[in-house]
């Protein structure tokens, strides 16, 4: 994961066209972006189901990108390792499923692997106040994880004020849900500088332009 310091953007992979993954990959680094946002699904924590270690092991021979893979999956432990194994540099997971988290932000560690943790949008920050500043980044939902597309929840977005002011500087704060070029803004001026967006990108036909406007919004619009 870059250090913090920067505001970078995430695409998130949900929305692109699956059978073209390499070549949406392909398109997004067109734009100079340092992360792909990798949703993994099972049907399980959340109703849907999306890829897993194989397909991200196949993604990785195309791609340089940072692998942000975010597990929206019950007991991330018994799974992580197999996301490292196949390529992924940071992985995060759920606060509402993981058993014993500060384990397995060690055990990400071990592995290589930059950890995170994920919040819900009903989820106070509170519960996840010891483990933060474990972790590489905390990642803050703005909508209920499982789809793209979705409404941004401007009451979610607000607990990246409290996030940022436990983890400091030097720990990036994710946000995943919502964003488009009129939202970035409202999450940047909270705190967050890696801003996951899905349907905000691969709707529109130009992926570049769609990263760029973006970018254009959160520096040009500081709210
Ligand atoms: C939702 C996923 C998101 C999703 C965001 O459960 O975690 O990463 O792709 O999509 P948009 O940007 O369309 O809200
Ligand atoms: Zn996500």
């Amino acid at each position: 994961m870059p250090k913090a310091g920067t505001v970078e953007i995430a695409p998130s992979i949900l929305s692109a066209d699956f059978a073209r993954l390499a070549d949406e990959i392909a398109a997004i680094e067109l734009a100079d972006v340092k992360i792909v946002h990798l949703d993994v699904m099972d049907g399980h924590f959340v109703p849907n189901i999306t890829i897993g270690p194989p397909v991200i092991a196949k993604l990785r021979k195309y791609s340089n990108l940072v692998f942000d893979s975010h597990l929206m999956i019950s007991e991330p432990a018994k799974y992580a390792e197999h996301f490292v194994e196949a390529g992924a540099d940071h992985i995060t997971f759920h606060a509402e499923a993981a058993a014993e988290p500060q384990r397995l932000i060690d055990r990400l560690h071990e592995l290589g692997a930059t950890a995170g943790i994920c919040l819900n949008p009903e989820t106070p920050v509170d519960r996840i106040k010891a483990i933060a500043p474990l972790c590489d980044m905390v990642l803050v939902m703005t909508v209920h994880p499982g789809f793209g597309g979705q409404k941004f929840i401007l009451d979610a977005a607000k607990k990246i004020i409290q996030v940022r002011e436990i983890v400091g500087p030097d720990i990036r704060v994710e946000v995943d849900g919502g964003i488009d070029a009129q939202t970035a803004p409202i999450v940047v001026s909270y705190g967050a500088d890696t801003l996951v967006a899905g349907n905000a990108i691969f709707s529109k036909p130009d992926r570049v332009s769609a990263i760029n406007a973006i970018r254009q919004a959160y520096k040009v619009n500081p709210t």
